[in-house]
């Protein structure tokens, strides 16, 4: 049977408190659905964590800096309710959107610093609508955990300082990229790819897969980065926004990998922006 699916938040409320008030601790996996294994590991890790599993699926509009790419985004509401019955979810919050953006909602939630990098200026406005959605769902959903993937890792450390800095009571969980068996990292926006798109786009994961090995061993970043953007569009990608080493923790650039750091590359194959990161041990 299909866990619940609520629309509105008096009902998403009448739950939670009952939870809390019976001493269940509640995790939350916030989604824009058309769901994959990748949400699914989050799903898990939340029902091993907490009492109570509410997933919520809201493709949220504030966080689109591109319209078609907001109208292009899957939406499969009933198949993702399929997905997760097998996890036994207590509820899926698929808010009404008057119930994220009342009329005349007009608040916004910026993050700086950790957002002035990487996505942060490709994508005028996404982490402003990331920080502001996610906080609504922190404290409409009361939960006590929530659980982003590391794929978005810049996004996973935006959401953190957002709840810390505005004492949102909430523990940030990252959990680990899920990959294709080519080593793709799984997201919704791969049912774009044709055949031809998901052979290209599992190249990028082989090359970060060498550049951190190069890294670990201590060699220098910049040459490996040319090399690298090179390499991605003789494999056929058409553009590469950015390749960078950045520490784990603060997310500022190094120029070798003397600390725990994350490679990022994010470029485009068949017309799909694809963004990926790993990490790379101190050399
Ligand atoms: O990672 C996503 O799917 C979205 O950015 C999120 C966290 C659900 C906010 O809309």
């Amino acid at each position: 049977m299909t866990a619940p699916i609520l629309r509105r938040l008096a009902d998403l409320r009448a739950l939670t408190t009952e939870w809390h008030r019976n001493g269940d601790t509640i995790g939350v996996v916030p989604t824009m659905g058309a769901l994959h294994q990748g949400h699914l590991s989050l799903v898990q890790a939340a029902k091993a964590g907490t009492d109570r599993v509410i997933v919520t699926i809201f493709v949220n509009p504030k966080q689109f800096n591109n319209p078609e790419d907001l109208a292009n985004y899957p939406r499969t509401e009933s198949e993702d309710a399929q997905k997760l019955v097998p996890y036994g979810v207590d509820a899926i919050y698929v808010p009404d959107p008057d119930e994220i953006y009342p009329a005349g909602f007009s608040t916004t939630v910026t993050v700086g610093g950790l957002t002035d990098m990487m996505e942060g200026p490709f994508r005028p406005g996404h982490f402003e609508g990331v920080a502001t959605v996610v906080a609504k769902l922190f404290l409409q959903t009361q939960a006590d955990k929530a659980y982003f993937g590391e794929k978005d890792y810049q996004q996973l450390l935006v959401v953190r300082r957002m709840a810390r800095d505005l004492d949102i009571p909430v523990e940030v969980v990252g959990c680990p990229t899920v990959r294709e068996p080519s080593g793709l990292a799984m997201s919704s926006r791969n049912l774009r790819l044709s055949a031809n798109g998901l052979e290209i786009a599992a190249r990028k994961n082989t090359l970060m897969q060498a550049m951190a090995k190069e890294l670990a061993a201590g060699a220098p970043f910049e040459p490996l980065a040319e090399q690298a953007r090179d390499d991605l569009l003789a494999a056929g990608f058409t553009e590469v926004e950015y390749i960078d080493l950045r520490c784990a923790e603060t997310l500022e650039p190094l120029p070798n990998a003397s600390r725990p750091a994350r490679l990022f590359i994010t470029a485009w194959a068949d017309g799909v922006r694809l963004i990926d990161n790993i990490p790379i041990p101190a050399a």
